[in-house]
């Protein structure tokens, strides 16, 4: 008699327990359970949530900064070109402008509708973290729009915990994989030479190295391949990460981009583990701490950036 009480106050304990996950808003992701897999917190419920924008938010966003180029005609401006010729080897301009000519003539322009706000469009960003591991976030990650990803994400035997769609994938030539069909394939151009390879990797095959071996060909649909701005990666530099480290990491490019183009935006799979190692997912840490020995990328600064955006009701961060 006694013992079955107690079943039932424990099970009535659990219910309150499920019934708190299910309502709970999962801003900061701390809860006991690493993934709410709720009905009533979709990722479109949070979309017309309104934000107030503090002067901490204003003096970094700027609404204006598009994040792509957008077609042959796309100039930059000197500062822009001056800046970017450094971030990876001594500055070898070439004839800038004239690769992004030649570059859309094999590629199309982006289309208006990437640009389209009237519509709650839901993103989810993310990154290759290994604290995605045993995480169970992939049905969440895909109830979102568009889900972007970056470098070598992988996704078979991952699913549980990162999804199965992916709709814009980052990379640079270094970072590249292939995609399947539909995918954005939206280039980070670090350099001029990485223009000449997207331009290459999609037809002739004549670069097959860079500062290491790349992709000679690529598979990915070329109709929907777009290239990031190295203004909007000197916007995030300048305004966002305020020149800490060299430039911005794949991740948080990823992330300032979903901020730019959609009403909602969760975040998963960012943060380095106990130790401060840049972990993946899908291996045991092959790069300890890496971006603090590099110093390319400032991790603490992203971070603490991310978990600003959180603060301010811009994000979900699923920690
Ligand atoms: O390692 P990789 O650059 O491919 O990871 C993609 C992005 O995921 C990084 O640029 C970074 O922003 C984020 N990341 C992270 N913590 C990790 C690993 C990656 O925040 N442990």
């Amino acid at each position: 008699m006694l013992c079955q009480r107690r079943m039932r106050v424990v099970l009535a304990l659990c219910l309150l327990l499920v019934l708190w996950q299910c309502f709970r808003a999962p801003t900061d992701g701390l809860g006991p359970f690493p993934w709410t897999p709720s009905l009533f917190d979709t990722p479109a419920a949070h979309c017309g949530a309104s934000t107030n924008s503090s002067a901490w938010f204003r003096a970094r966003y700027n609404m204006s900064m598009g994040p792509l180029l957008t077609g042959a005609a796309h100039e930059l401006s000197s500062d822009v070109v001056q800046w970017w010729l450094t971030l990876q080897g001594p500055p070898r301009g070439g004839q800038l402008q004239a690769i992004i000519q030649q570059l859309f003539t094999v590629l199309r322009a982006p289309a208006s509708s990437m640009w389209d706000t009237s519509r709650c469009r839901t993103c989810a960003v993310v990154g290759n973290s290994g604290r995605l591991k045993g995480s169970g976030h992939g049905l969440r990650i895909d109830a979102h729009d568009w889900v972007l990803r970056m470098n070598r994400a992988k996704i078979p035997g991952f699913e549980l915990d990162v999804g199965m769609r992916t709709t814009h994938h980052f990379m640079y030539p270094e970072s590249a994989v292939n995609l399947g069909p539909n995918v954005h394939l939206i280039l980070i151009p670090f350099k001029p030479l990485d223009l000449w390879w997207l331009a290459s990797a999609f037809s002739t095959g004549e670069l097959t190295h860079t500062y290491v071996r790349v992709k000679q060909f690529i598979k990915a649909d070329r109709n929907k391949v777009l290239i990031l701005s190295p203004a909007f990666l000197k916007y995030i530099h300048d305004n966002w990460t305020q020149r800490h480290g060299r430039y911005p990491s794949t991740g948080f490019t990823a992330l300032l981009f979903a901020l730019h183009l959609c009403q909602q935006v969760s975040v998963f799979g960012f943060g380095a583990d106990s130790e401060g190692n840049w972990h993946h997912y899908w291996e045991k840490n092959r790069w300890s701490g890496a971006f603090r020995r590099t110093r390319v990328h400032d991790a603490d600064v992203e971070f603490s950036i991310i978990n600003r955006l959180a603060a301010e009701g811009r994000i979900l961060f699923y920690k």
